[in-house]
């Protein structure tokens, strides 16, 4: 008796991509489609089907400038249409001068009937917005705790400032999933600007790049901008999220950031390898960091060559049988979580796992 439960992910302009990306990452262990796969072989009573929801036909852009593709809009919501469980992440967006009116008027309808209400760093405060944490036990974000807390005053929350998460009946509250970064420089007058290319592919594994970018986006000249970080950086990272074939050949990138996903060498699309192999790319980069399996993929486009890197322990032994039979000497470190080559400002390679 597998019951199945709706998981509606209410997304918004300027959402933080990890509030969202990481808890389904790991809820989606147990969507239909990944438990059809068979790669997975435990039992579980229940999976979790997800409908990515958002305010208008057009793409959202998140705060660290992802551009993510939804599903439908709060207005497709048939009216008698029931979510089992509501996500509500974080973000610039959830600035009540900004946040919108449809996904207050979805999650009035939707909170007082859904199973569970999930709320990750400032989405709480879209919840408190919506009138729905009146009376409750909460918390929030550190960095915007007293503002909320002041902000709501008149709905009597009980805000509770030392928790990772709090659990008030069906509504989980918390605190955040990304990392503090403090970004103290005694050099402002000499920022300069990074480019940094994501580079996507077909069968990507979101939480490869997402993590990595989240914490990276605090160094964005938008959210630098926003004035909502006070910290001092003596350079930005202006990030661009790319399908490999559509780079213009004089485009030099920075730094390469090359996730993980399907990067088995028969399917590993040839535009990728190329793209990495061009001389303005990977041979010319300030940094190429590669997450979990995509040291495949440099290793496959030759990158790794004479080097010491690190991958996924959960392919470690084939990847490192495959390339060190074939034309590439990599030395492949098994016990690592980063692996940092090269002493120098540039081409250096790091895996992380
Ligand atoms: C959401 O969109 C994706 C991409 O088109 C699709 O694979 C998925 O099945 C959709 N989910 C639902 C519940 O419609
Ligand atoms: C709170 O948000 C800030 C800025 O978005 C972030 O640096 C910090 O890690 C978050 N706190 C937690 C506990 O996630």
């Amino acid at each position: 008796m597998t019951i199945t439960l709706s998981l509606a992910v209410c997304l918004f302009p300027d959402v933080a991509v990890l509030d969202f990306a990481g808890p389904m990452e790991l809820l989606s262990f147990i969507s239909p489609k990944i438990l059809a796969s068979g790669l997975m072989t435990y039992e579980t009573p229940y999976t979790i089907e997800p409908v990515y929801l958002s305010v208008s036909k057009e793409p959202v852009v998140s705060a660290s400038g992802m551009v993510i593709v939804h599903n439908r809009t709060y207005d497709e919501v048939k009216a008698d249409e029931q979510f089992d469980i509501l996500l509500v992440p974080g973000g610039l967006g959830t600035d009540p001068e900004v946040c919108p009116k449809a996904l207050l008027d979805f999650l009035q309808k939707q909170a007082p009937n859904a199973k569970y209400v999930l709320a990750v760093c400032t989405g709480s405060e879209v919840l408190a917005h919506a009138g729905l944490l009146a009376g409750k036990r909460a918390t929030t974000n550190k960095s915007s705790f007293n503002r909320i807390k002041e902000h709501y005053a008149a709905q009597k929350i009980e805000w509770v400032p030392k928790a990772r998460w709090v659990v008030d009946g069906r509504f989980w509250t918390s605190s955040g999933v990304t990392a503090g970064a403090d970004m103290g420089s005694n050099h402002p007058e000499m920022t300069f600007t990074l480019s940094l290319a994501v580079c996507l592919f077909p069968g990507v594994c979101v939480l490869d790049f997402a993590g990595p970018m989240e914490l990276l986006s605090f160094m964005s000249p938008k959210i630098l901008a926003s004035g909502l970080m006070t910290y001092e950086t003596p350079y930005t990272i202006e990030p661009v999220y790319l399908s490999c074939d559509e780079v213009k050949a004089d485009d030099q990138f920075d730094i390469l950031l090359v996730p993980g996903g399907d990067t088995n060498p028969e399917i590993c699309p040839k535009a990728l390898l190329n793209f990495l192999k061009k001389k303005k790319q990977a041979p010319n980069a300030k940094y190429v960091l590669s997450v979990c399996t995509e040291s495949e993929v440099l290793a496959h486009a030759g990158l790794l060559e004479g080097k010491r890197a690190t991958t996924s322990k959960s392919s470690f032994n084939r990847i490192k049988e495959h390339y060190t039979a074939q034309h590439n000497k990599v030395e492949w470190v098994p016990k690592a979580s980063i692996h940092k080559e090269g002493d120098g400002e540039f081409a250096e390679f790091y895996g992380l796992v």
